[in-house]
């Protein structure tokens, strides 16, 4: 049973919540090399001891070294913490709450990708109540009273904006993903540092920059109230990754365009943050979930036909966005401008290397996924709520590419 009505009128719950709570405003730092400057940072912000999150592959390109010497130029402690895994569980967790506490820290630097903000948050989290368990932040909803430690994120992909969102994945003792918004995460700081992504595999840059792309525009589709700066920044989120993501497939070490999609990134964060995401990432989801596709290349699977098949709902909205990235002219009818957005959209997919249809997806597994989708679409804001058999016909259009 896909409990339609119950999905449809609690559509809105979601992005009333999440006006509701509170969302770090860090600043941020950005250029090549700018990780440099994190010891200065921590200083201006009165900071004593840093414990220092990154994983091993990280620690062993030696990425941590420069950021680790500029907090000790301060005369400032920094211990490191580099055991985080790709898909870290709660003894990760556990563990670096421990690292905290012993070198008493009061700020955490997460360096790395999604899961080291993700387990970061959760850390800086219990480190600031050591008398709850590290379980007690994986609820729902984990509400840290008087906020966690403060947290500087110098992320080293661009895409996820994991640097400051307020939701964490991490496993529970189970094995079982959760996923936790984080009320009173304190992110005080995020460094965009090109240098750390000029060396990443194309495919890294490419899906990461979908998945932000994806974040802008499924904030710019949402069924949610947005303020005009939070609009704008999730229309500069798309227009960058348009701008940029091809360059770094001719260039990939183009340091302006790596600070671009970084600054895209961000700007997803904010989108996720602010206005949520919607089918796109429910549909992405369930089938990056059942058949092992990293998030950005499953998001580059679904993010037409999902977005097709919501365009007469949010067709003024896409034909903004077409003419704000230049796609269109502003004496061009809603519509042309939003087929034009969409043509685009479907370019740039073929310009990265994304295969015609995605084969992995299996009829046969269909009302599982219905019900996954179902399941992961009621934490989002969605500009329509779907029967089963819109996401029926809309999973065929992604099995065959059409
Ligand atoms: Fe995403």
């Amino acid at each position: 049973m896909s409990f339609y009505y119950a999905r449809k009128g609690i559509r809105r719950l979601p992005g009333i919540v999440i006006k509701a709570a509170s969302i770090p405003d860090p600043e941020v730092t950005e250029g090549f090399g700018s990780r440099a400057q994190t010891g200065l940072i921590c200083k201006a912000a009165g900071i004593k001891s840093v414990l220092l999150v990154t994983d091993a592959n990280l620690y062993k390109l030696g990425f941590y070294e420069k950021v680790k010497s500029s907090i000790e130029e301060q005369g400032i402690a920094c211990s490191v913490f580099s055991n985080i895994s790709s898909e870290p569980d709660l003894d990760i967790i556990e563990e670096g709450r421990n690292a905290a506490e012993i070198c008493n820290a009061d700020c955490i630097v997460a360096l790395g990708g999604g899961s080291v903000m993700d387990s970061c948050k959760i850390i800086a989290a219990s480190a600031k109540h050591p008398s709850r368990s590290v379980r007690h932040f994986l609820h729902k909803f984990a509400v840290v009273p008087d906020k966690t430690l403060p947290m500087i994120s110098i992320p080293t992909t661009a895409g996820t904006g994991a640097e400051y969102t307020v939701g964490a994945v991490v496993k529970d003792s189970h094995g079982i993903k959760r996923s936790t918004v984080v009320i009173g995460l304190d992110v005080i700081h995020v460094i965009l540092d090109s240098e750390l992504m000029i060396s990443a595999p194309q495919s890294v840059t490419v899906w990461c920059g979908i998945d932000a792309l994806s974040h802008g525009l499924e904030g710019i589709a949402a069924d949610v109230h947005s303020s005009f700066d939070d609009t704008k920044k999730s229309f500069e989120c798309v227009r960058l990754v348009f701008q940029n993501l091809p360059l770094l497939l001719e260039e990939p070490g183009n340091i302006e365009a790596r600070q671009h999609m970084s600054r895209a990134a961000f700007y997803g964060g904010n989108a996720i943050n602010k206005q949520l995401a919607g089918y796109v990432h429910a549909f992405a989801h369930s089938i990056g979930a059942e058949y092992h596709i990293p998030h950005g290349e499953a998001i580059a699977y679904c993010i037409v036909p999902v977005m097709e098949a919501q365009k007469e709902l949010c067709r003024e909205r896409l034909a903004a966005l077409s003419l704000f990235c230049g796609f269109a002219k502003k004496s061009d009818s809603h519509e042309k401008a939003a087929d034009a957005f969409l043509a685009e959209l479907k370019a740039l997919l073929t310009r990265c290397g994304l295969k015609h249809g995605c084969e992995a997806l299996r009829e046969e597994d269909y009302d599982r996924l219905v019900e996954m989708i179902d399941s992961d679409s009621i934490n989002y804001s969605p500009p329509k709520t779907f029967r089963d058999e819109e996401i029926r016909k809309i999973l065929d259009r992604i099995r065959k590419g059409d």
